[in-house]
C-alpha cells in the first residue's frame, strides 16, 4: 500500500500542524524541494523519516531563484510529473503552496545572502542565492520544523543556508545528506531528465572528472593547477566545452586552493547541450 501524504497548500494550516505536533513533543523534519522528485530527494525524505516523528516535504518552484532566460518554465512543467511521485515519497505531509500565496502582491523583501554566495554559482547566476536564501527563510518561518534536510549535490547552497541560519539565529538544525548517484556515477538531478541519450552518456565526464581529481589528490598530487588541467581535459574530451567553472576550493570559504595540502572540494558546473549540470566531490 503506498503511504499517502496529506497535501496542504495554505501556510496557516501547515503552521498549525507543526505547532500542534511540537506541543505533543514530536520532532518535525522538513525537506524543501522544487518538485520533479527523484531518488536524491527520496533519500532526504528517508533520512528525515528515520530521525523525525513527522516529515514534511515542500514542493514549490521558486521563481525568484531563476534568472530571466533560465529554465523556470521547463522546471514548472517537470513539477507536474514530480507530483506523480508524491504518493510514494514516504512523507507524512506535502506542502505545495501557490506562488501568489508565497509572493503576495507587493512582495519586496529579500534576504541578502552571505559572502559564501559570491563565487562560483554566485558569479554565474547573479541573484540566484538571494532567491534561495529568501525562499528557504520563508519556508523555515512558515514551517518552524526542528530540522531541515538538504542534499550535498548543491554544495554551495548548503553553505549559504548554514551561514544564513547561523548569522540570523534561525532555530533550525541543518542536515546535509550525501549526493545520490546513478549506478554509472551521474549525480541525480531533476535536470538530468532534459538530457538526450547521447548527452546523458557524455554527462558522465563530469563525475569522471571529479573522480580523477580525487584519485590525483589521493596519489599525493599537490598542484591545484595540474589537477584542474586534467579535470578540464576529461570534460573537453567528452565535448563538454561550455564550462562555467572547474574549481578546487576550501570546503568552508570556497576560496581557490593553490596547493592541495589541506581538505579541498572539487566543483564543476558545465553545460551538456543546453542543460546546465553541477556536481562536486570533497577530496
Ligand atoms: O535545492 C532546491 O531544490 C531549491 O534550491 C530549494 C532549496 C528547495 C529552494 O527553492
Amino acid at each position: 500500500m503506498p503511504h499517502l501524504p496529506k497535501v496542504v497548500t495554505e501556510p496557516s494550516e501547515i503552521l498549525q500542524i507543526v505547532r500542534a505536533a511540537q506541543r505533543e513533543g514530536k520532532r518535525v523534519g522538513l525537506v524543501p524541494t522544487m518538485g520533479a522528485l527523484h531518488q536524491g530527494h527520496l533519500s532526504l525524505v528517508e533520512s528525515a523519516c528515520e530521525s523525525c516523528d513527522i516529515t514534511i516535504v515542500t514542493i514549490f518552484v521558486n521563481p525568484t531563484q531563476f534568472a530571466p532566460g533560465e529554465d523556470f518554465e521547463k522546471y514548472t512543467r517537470k513539477l507536474v510529473s514530480g507530483l506523480a511521485n508524491v504518493d510514494d515519497v514516504g512523507a507524512d505531509i506535502v506542502f505545495a503552496p501557490n506562488t501568489d500565496e508565497i509572493y503576495r502582491q507587493g512582495h519586496s523583501t529579500y534576504v541578502e545572502p552571505p559572502a559564501v554566495s559570491l563565487p562560483l554559482e554566485g558569479k554565474c547566476r547573479p541573484g540566484h542565492f538571494q532567491g534561495v536564501a529568501t525562499i528557504v527563510l520563508k519556508l523555515f518561518l512558515m514551517i518552524p520544523a526542528d530540522v531541515a534536510f538538504f542534499g550535498r549535490k548543491d554544495y554551495q547552497q548548503t553553505l549559504v543556508i548554514r551561514r544564513m541560519v547561523a548569522d540570523l539565529n534561525v532555530p533550525m538544525e541543518i542536515v546535509v545528506c550525501p549526493t545520490v548517484r546513478e549506478p554509472d556515477g551521474l549525480a541525480m538531478s531533476s535536470r538530468n531528465a532534459y538530457l538526450s541519450s547521447e548527452e546523458r552518456q557524455r554527462s558522465l565526464a563530469i563525475a569522471n572528472s571529479l573522480q580523477k581529481a580525487q584519485q590525483l589528490y589521493a596519489d599525493g598530487e599537490k598542484s591545484a593547477s595540474s589537477v584542474l588541467t586534467e579535470m578540464r581535459r576529461i570534460l573537453e574530451k567528452a565535448g563538454i566545452d561550455r564550462i562555467d567553472y572547474v574549481a578546487l576550493v576550501d570546503p568552508e570559504t570556497l576560496v581557490d586552493r593553490e596547493d592541495l595540502t589541506e581538505p579541498t572540494v572539487a566543483l564543476i558546473a558545465a553545460y551538456v547541450g543546453a542543460t546546465r549540470l553541477i556536481d562536486n566531490q570533497p577530496l
